[in-house]
Parts: C-alpha cells; structure tokens; sequence
C-alpha cells in the first residue's frame, strides 16, 4: 500500500529537511487549510444552508458582499486569531487591519487574504476560491497597515485553496509547489502533485473578452494575434478559457500551463487594474513562478512592486513563460 502524505507530514517534513518553515509558521498553515476545509463546507452546502446570495453590504472596494463572502472571512478570522501565530491579518473584506486581540499571544507573521475569490460564481455552482500570503512582521512593538506594505518577493508562504469538483490546496513555502487534495472521509488534505512545472508555451489564454474595446494597444495586439491562428504571426490555434474565478484560472495553468490576463483598461482610467496586489495578484505570481511561469503587471515582475497601501490594485499578466515574455515585451515596445 502506498503512504499517503498528509499536508501535516508535508509540513513537518519541510521543516525538518530544510529547516525554512519555523514552527509558527506551520503552524499557521495547519490553521489556514483547516479555515479553508470549514469554507468548502459551507460551500458544499450551497442551497441547503443560508449560504447563498447577496449579504446586501458594500465592502471597501464599493463591491456588494456576498453571504460567502462574509462567511469565509469571519472563518479566517476565527480560526487564526487564537494560536499565538499571527501579529495582524488583512482582508479584501475588511477597511483596515486585523490586529490580533491582546487577549491572545501575539505572533511574528501577518496574514492576508482574498476570503471568498470568484464571488460571481458562487450562486451558479462554478469553482471559486480563498488565496492567502504570508508575510513576517518587520521589528518592533505594535503592528501596524505600514508592516504588510511589502513588497510580494517577502512573501514566506502563499497558497490558494479551490473548492471546485474537488476541493484542491495549493501551496508555496519558496521550494516549489505542492497540491494538496481533500479527502472528506478521513477530513485532511492529502498530497497529489509535488514540484508542479508549468510549461513554458501554451496554446490556451484566459481573458475576460468583453473588455476588449476598453483595452491598450498592447494587450489587443497580443489578443488579436493569438485570435488570428494558424494564418496569424503566432502560426498556431490558440483556445480561450475565462471562469472569471482567479483561483480557478490559475489552478488551470498551474495544471496544464496557458496565460492570463487582466490588464488595466479604460474603464476606470484611474485604477490600475481590478486585481488586488496584496492577497490576488502576489500570491498567485510567486506559486506561478515557483512552477517555473513569470507574472508582471506588462511593465515589471509583480512580486518586484512596492504597495503604497493595503487594497492596492495592478494589472496582471501570468503563466506560461514565453507567452508573459511577449506581452510584456509588446508593453514595453509600445
Ligand atoms: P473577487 O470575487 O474576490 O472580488 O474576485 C473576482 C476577480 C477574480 O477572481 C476574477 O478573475 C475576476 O474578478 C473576474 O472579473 P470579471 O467579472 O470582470 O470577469
Ligand atoms: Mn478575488
Ligand atoms: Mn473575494
């Protein structure tokens, strides 16, 4: 019979082989898939619990909330405030920072996170997700909004966890990606796929299309190249995929390799993309560069940007290599 290595085991392992995950810092990660195994019920549920719909609230970023939405961020909470692990945590759902109550021991990292991703998706039964990344707390006493403004290249840990037809966690400690599949009748996260390498072509991008009219030349140029086939310059078919959930998109290319986009556009000329920096577009840039992918904002690598604060959005383009390298390059010659 074949050992099945549980996340537990993975992480012990890690930290007894390399030495790089402190204690607290598995510790944390412990908690965080055990959030997320409480979410995916919730999830699972759907119909059957108060878990669909809208919550009727507007969160920071002027979006309406989510039940789930609500839901999975007061499950992270909950679960990762107690452990002595944590200086501070940080929500897409939340204005300002979560300071851990000084009735709890207070650790030495800071935890963010995306609580529900693909929020669209939840009432029609589509994939969606929670993404986290994990940060150190820099020196001194308190915690404040300044301490999480790092840039995405400190990130010790980031993950996602993807509650699809299988509920999948996918994790990064900085020594490559690991995946992680729920067993429900044992209850734990099970190893299915270690050292995940993506490849560095691809026939497959993943863009939201109806935006078009509102794109720069340089992403239409690489669209409509890519739309343009065998008899294009890119003398080949390219596929479209769009779930409009970025766990479920970037589970795909972590999976089979491809592209994705979602650039700045006209729209709201002010804002420089959709995408959230801290707890979307960071920890999906460095699991995809991990698998061996490259991630930039059209200009420059993302995990290379400096935030100026907390909810902070950029544009996004990830995955396969040579197809990140291009567009990128059409950006920089424009
Ligand atoms: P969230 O539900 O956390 O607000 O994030 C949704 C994001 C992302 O998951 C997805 O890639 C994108 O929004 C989809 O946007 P469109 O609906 O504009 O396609
Ligand atoms: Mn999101
Ligand atoms: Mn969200």
């Amino acid at each position: 019979m074949s050992t099945k290595i549980s996340l537990t085991r993975y992480l012990v392992e890690q930290q007894r082989i390399d030495g790089h995950i402190p204690a607290q810092l598995r510790l944390l990660l412990e908690v965080v898939a055990r959030a997320c195994k409480r979410i995916s019920q919730a999830v699972n549920k759907g119909a059957l619990g108060d878990v669909m719909g809208s919550a009727e609230t507007e969160n920071v970023q002027g979006e309406m909330q989510k039940k789930l939405d609500i839901i999975a961020n007061e499950v992270l909470i909950e679960a990762n405030e107690w452990g002595g692990h944590l200086a501070a945590m940080a929500s897409e759902e939340m204005e300002g920072i979560y300071v851990v109550p000084n009735r709890y021991p207070q650790g030495e990292y800071l935890l963010l996170f995306d609580p529900l991703d693909g929020s669209s998706n939840i009432d029609v039964n589509v994939s969606i997700g929670t993404i986290f990344s994990v940060l150190r707390k820099p020196e001194g006493t308190g915690v404040s909004e300044q301490d999480f403004l790092q840039a995405g290249i400190k990130q010790v840990a980031a993950g996602y966890c993807v509650y699809g037809p299988q509920t999948t966690l996918v994790l990064t400690v900085g020594d490559g990606v690991a995946m992680f599949t729920l067993d429900r009748e044992q209850g734990s996260f099970i190893l299915t796929e270690e050292n995940v390498r993506i490849p560095d072509d691809t026939k497959e991008f993943a863009i939201n299309m109806s935006n078009m009219r509102h794109w720069d030349a340089p992403v239409k140029r690489y669209v409509d190249e890519c739309l343009q086939g065998t008899e294009g310059p890119r003398a080949k078919d390219f596929n479209m995929r769009w779930i409009a959930s970025m766990v479920a998109d970037v589970h795909r290319i972590l999976s089979r390799g491809g592209v994705f986009l979602y650039p700045w556009d006209k729209r709201e000329p002010e804002k420089p993309g959709k995408l959230r920096l801290m707890y979307e577009a960071n920890p999906m840039s460095w699991l995809i560069e991990q698998a061996g992918g490259a991630a930039t904002n059209g200009k420059q690598r993302i995990l290379d940007i400096q935030p100026s604060k907390l909810h902070e959005r950029v544009s996004v383009i990830l995955g396969s290599k040579n197809e990140v390298e291009r567009a990128t390059r059409y950006h920089n010659e424009a």
